[in-house]
């Protein structure tokens, strides 16, 4: 059983994942900035008193609530093998910006790029205590391709997948897999203004759920690094 930290569990793609992987008995510790977004759901931290299920506060934008869910989640579990970054923000920003759209890029450079940098980092020494930790990085197809008026959205992914290869590299000899999941529009809160197609046609969060706990039972030698998710055809990737 893995000791696993989700970010971003309170909603969406996180929440689809700590659902399936609490059904598969793992150690599960979510980091969310409010716990009664999880009340009365099966990962509400009241009905769930197991030494395996933790739940605590945690913020992208707040470096020192990164550290104490680490922390907090080791001296629980006696360890960590696996972190799931789902924590993430979307915003549409056109190259050619307003003065007052400048604070929405910097809070996606926070959440979506130092979130995951920070969160890894605090885990690092413990995620080499084992000989084949996973990291799985909820990236995007805009970290593969710029598209519309995506400009600091499509950034962040792109410093987001090259952090990812540094990841990789260098946890490689420590037995550390890294592996990127690049969707297109997945059926969440994050694409609920998309109408250009149906929403039963996006990725749904289960299939992305099911990916990661496959992801988890494989070998070291047979890890993919990157996972492209076309719910369109994309005729270039
Ligand atoms: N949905 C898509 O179409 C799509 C496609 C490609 C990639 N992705 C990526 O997949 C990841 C998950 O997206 P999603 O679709 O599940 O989005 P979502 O439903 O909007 O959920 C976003 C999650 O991130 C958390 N979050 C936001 N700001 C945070 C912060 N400052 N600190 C900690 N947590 C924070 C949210 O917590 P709160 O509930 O507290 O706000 C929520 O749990 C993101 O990185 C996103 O970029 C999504």
């Amino acid at each position: 059983m893995r000791k696993i930290l989700i970010s971003g569990a309170s909603r969406g793609i996180g929440k689809a994942i700590a659902l399936k992987l609490i059904k598969e008995d793992h150690y599960l510790s979510l980091g969310v900035r409010k716990k009664d977004d999880l009340f009365d759901t099966p990962l509400d931290p009241k009905a769930n008193n197991s030494e395996k299920f933790l739940v605590h506060t945690y913020d992208a934008t707040d470096q020192k609530t990164s550290k104490q869910w680490v922390e907090r989640t080791f001296e629980t579990f006696k360890n960590i093998d696996t972190i799931i970054h789902c924590a993430g923000i979307f915003k549409r920003t056109n190259l050619i910006f307003n003065d007052n759209e400048m604070l929405d890029i910097e809070n996606l450079w926070k959440v979506n790029v130092m979130g995951p940098w920070i969160l890894t980092k605090d885990a690092w020494k413990y995620l080499t205590l084992s000989d084949s930790a996973r990291i799985i990085v909820l990236v995007s197809m805009s970290g593969k391709r710029s598209k519309g008026n995506l400009a600091s959205y499509s950034m962040s992914k792109f410093a987001l997948m090259s952090l990812c290869q540094t990841m990789r590299n260098e946890g490689w000899e420590k037995g550390i897999r890294v592996t990127a999941i690049c969707p297109g529009w997945v059926n969440t809160d994050m694409a609920k203004e998309i109408n250009h197609f149906p929403k039963k046609d996006m990725t749904q969060t289960n299939d992305i759920a099911s990916i990661c706990s496959n992801l988890l039972n494989l070998p070291n030698s047979s890890v993919p690094f990157e996972i492209a998710l076309n719910c369109q055809l994309e005729t270039t990737l």
